[in-house]
């Protein structure tokens, strides 16, 4: 068990997430802390060691930088978090806990998606994807035709499940042999309001990447329209 290394990550681990995290190690959840791999402006994300020496990722949402009024606004649309109580710490946890409950679903509905582990507070632990190190993006590598049917298929099994993921791009799927989306936090129910809008975006970005690399997209509307008559 190995959390001093922890302390120099201030900015993002202050005392109560670090409660927090010793709670995720006396569970047996994580045995040792590595290092980390990706600081952002609202969540650093950190690759771990559970007890079997098996990698794993934990996200850990900022709980001062953060913007937390635009998060209370997304998740005030989403119908199953539209209680929520308008204070910093009821939205970073609301919405970690979101993560963790888009994850879920959209794992066990058989997305290409890290497993979820556990989530409490602002920490989310799920499967690291990678090997000792993070699996690259989209973005950095050139996917193939058959990375764009695959992804396809993924936005359709989230659908089919009741999310919209709402922030899909190159930027939010990793390459590790085949394409893993990650980044659920924006993940919002297929009845709230903006999610045809989102689902919209989300096929936009997709469409964009593969054919600035030259491979031949289907017609956003038709793949739209597709997905919407399922619930019809
Ligand atoms: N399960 C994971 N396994 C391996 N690496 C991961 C995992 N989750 C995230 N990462 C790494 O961390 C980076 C940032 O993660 P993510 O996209 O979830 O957060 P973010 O964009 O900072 O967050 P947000 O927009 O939710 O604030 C990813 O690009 C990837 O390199
Ligand atoms: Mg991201």
């Amino acid at each position: 068990m190995d959390t001093d290394n922890l302390k120099i990550y201030r900015g993002i681990i202050d005392n109560r997430t670090l409660m927090t995290l010793y709670s995720f190690i006396n569970k047996g959840l994580i045995d040792k802390v590595i290092g980390i791999v990706k600081e952002g402006k609202e969540s650093g994300v950190f690759l771990a060691k559970d007890k079997n020496q098996n990698n794993v990722a934990i996200k850990i949402y900022r709980t001062l930088a953060s913007d937390f009024k635009a998060m209370w606004r997304y998740l005030i649309g989403d119908k199953r978090f539209s209680n929520i109580r308008k204070n910093r710490t009821s939205v970073i946890f609301s919405w970690c806990l979101r993560e963790y409950k888009n994850l879920k679903t959209c794992y066990e509905a058989g997305v290409s998606c890290p497993m979820p582990i556990y989530a409490k507070n602002n920490v989310l632990l799920m499967s690291f994807v990678g090997d000792e190190h993070p699996a690259p993006r989209l973005i950095d590598v050139s996917a193939k035709k058959k990375d764009y049917e695959f992804i396809l298929k993924q936005i359709e099994l989230m659908f089919k499940a009741g999310i919209v993921h709402g922030d899909l791009s190159a930027y939010n799927i990793l390459l590790y042999k085949k394409p893993v989306i990650i980044d659920f936090s924006h993940g919002i129910s297929v009845k709230s309001l903006s999610a045809p809008s989102m689902l919209k975006k989300d096929i936009q970005n997709i469409n964009s990447y593969f054919s600035k690399l030259g491979i031949k997209t289907k017609d956003e509307k038709k793949i739209y329209e597709k997905l919407v008559g399922l619930y019809d």
